[in-house]
């Protein structure tokens, strides 16, 4: 690390707004967007599932991603350091520990899928995927992830690379690898949704992503996975947008890019919705099929365009580079953390660090096979991870707003966000002290079933 990657008070910092806007876009798109969101909103019913996810990004994803900027920015440490900082001896740190094991969680299986990618992306560079498998693309798909050794090499080698641009710091690793990345992956979903959409199931595709089925909504648990998915693709809940906005100076305007980030990963989850769910209806398969959607509908869509083998090289290779980027952002949230705690280097932090997530990660991708029978509250180990991070996030997120609108003074959260005195300002306060926590507790009250006991205690009939 050079001397002019440091400010004086020795912590790194982003060479240029741009840098940061793409570091930050590239958190927050990653295979939320593409793998989970399709998935997931798949098995929550398309369309209704899909307004269901816009409201809470804009009531409540983009307060609270600018709360994380303005706290990060101001307090110029990490996710923990952020709280004990601005609030010493104040329980608000919760959050911090709350994000840190949310990054061990999250990347531990965020790993495993993106390997997954890999293994993908590489069986194209070398003619494994340039037909259909003999016994179809399923079976291909369940014969690898249920395999016990191979999964676990490619979750390594992912992990590895996520270490590797850690390693580097920064401007050198993290801001470079963005910057190219991004654009060329906006530019080849789009192609692939046109395309998609010439495929025969348009029709069908369209209609379960745009034209709602409001009964879905009577279902409790889809607030949840709404919640939890919106979190999940905005990076949100765990501070890794806290420790990303540290390394800002104080030039930028936040809420402008904020809503840049916010609405680029939304149109990023829409166009991946657009390309998948046309192929989805075309080849008869059922939506709320899974996590493997992507991995079975794409290659279906490649073995059909001429060239596709081509297309589907460069498309596994973006997504796994998408996953990567976002990996690095999850990985810096532990490393920023323990490097300041233990005083240690940046190199032995994202070794080590990088070394236990991976190991974390095992279990969840034995469980797709050798220990698909181990299960707690009747999920496998990977599901189990992935609900604990809908908890995790939001659980975060409720805190992160509490403080910014009830722990600081109106004044200094105004300041910190760059609204000064403008009723917007006012606004996102507003959202900030009353709308979000108040929605994300009304979820979690839905999941265990208590929100019905009480509306049902008041005789109020849903
Ligand atoms: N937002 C990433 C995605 O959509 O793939 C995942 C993620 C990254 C979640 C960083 C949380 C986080 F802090």
């Amino acid at each position: 690390m050079s001397e002019r990657d440091l400010r004086p008070g020795g912590r790194e910092q982003w060479a240029s707004k741009i840098g940061f806007m793409l570091a930050a876009m590239g958190s927050a798109v990653g295979l939320g967007n593409i793998w989970r969101f399709s998935y997931v909103a798949g098995e929550n019913g398309g369309a209704a599932f899909l307004l269901l996810y816009i409201a809470i990004i804009i009531l409540i994803g983009v307060p609270i991603m600018l709360a994380e900027f303005s706290i990060g920015r101001k307090s110029q440490s990490d996710a923990v350091g952020s709280f004990q900082k601005l609030a010493p001896g104040k329980p608000w740190v919760t959050a911090g520990f709350l994000g840190v094991a949310s990054a061990f969680i999250i990347l531990s299986f965020y790993g495993v899928v993106a390997g997954w990618t890999l293994k993908y992306f590489v069986s194209y560079l070398t003619g494994g995927l340039w037909s259909e498998p003999a016994d179809g693309y399923e079976a291909f798909f369940g014969g690898f992830i249920g395999s016990s050794v191979e999964p676990v090499i490619w979750q390594f080698l992912f992990m590895a690379l996520t270490v590797g641009v850690v390693l580097m710091g920064i401007k050198k690793g993290i801001e470079k690898a963005n910057v190219i990345l991004m654009p060329t992956l906006a530019i080849l979903l789009i192609i692939m949704s046109v395309y998609s959409l010439t495929l025969g199931g348009a029709q069908e595709g369209l209609a379960f992503l745009f034209a709602p089925d409001w009964s879905v909504l009577a279902e409790p648990s889809i607030y949840l996975a709404a919640l939890g998915q919106a979190f999940f693709s905005l990076s949100l809940g765990m501070g890794a947008l806290i420790t990303y906005g540290s390394y800002l100076s104080s030039k930028e305007r936040l809420p402008g890019a904020t809503a840049g980030i916010a609405s680029l990963d939304t149109v990023f989850a829409i166009v991946a919705g657009v390309m998948i769910f046309p192929a989805v209806f075309a080849f008869g398969i059922d939506p709320s099929s899974g996590a493997g959607l992507v991995f079975i509908v794409l290659p279906g869509i490649f073995d059909q365009i001429t060239g596709g083998m081509l297309v589907g090289i460069a498309f596994f290779f973006l997504l796994a580079a998408a996953g990567l980027s976002s990996a690095i952002s999850l990985l810096e949230v532990a490393v920023a953390y323990f490097m300041r705690k233990f005083s240690w280097t940046r190199k032995k932090t994202a070794l080590f660090i990088g070394g236990l997530i991976f190991l974390l990660g095992i279990p969840s991708s034995l469980s797709m096979g050798v220990m698909a029978d181990v299960t707690f509250f009747g999920l496998v180990f990977m599901d189990g991870m992935e609900y604990l991070s809908d908890l995790f996030l939001p659980l975060g997120g409720l805190i992160i707003a509490l403080f910014v609108g009830w722990g600081w003074k109106k004044a200094e959260s105004l300041e910190a966000s760059d609204f000064g005195s403008s009723g917007i300002g006012a606004f996102w306060l507003f959202l900030l002290r009353f709308v979000a926590p108040v929605a994300i507790l009304l979820v979690f009250l839905a999941q265990i079933g208590l929100l019905d006991w009480i509306l049902n205690f008041f005789g109020v009939q849903l």
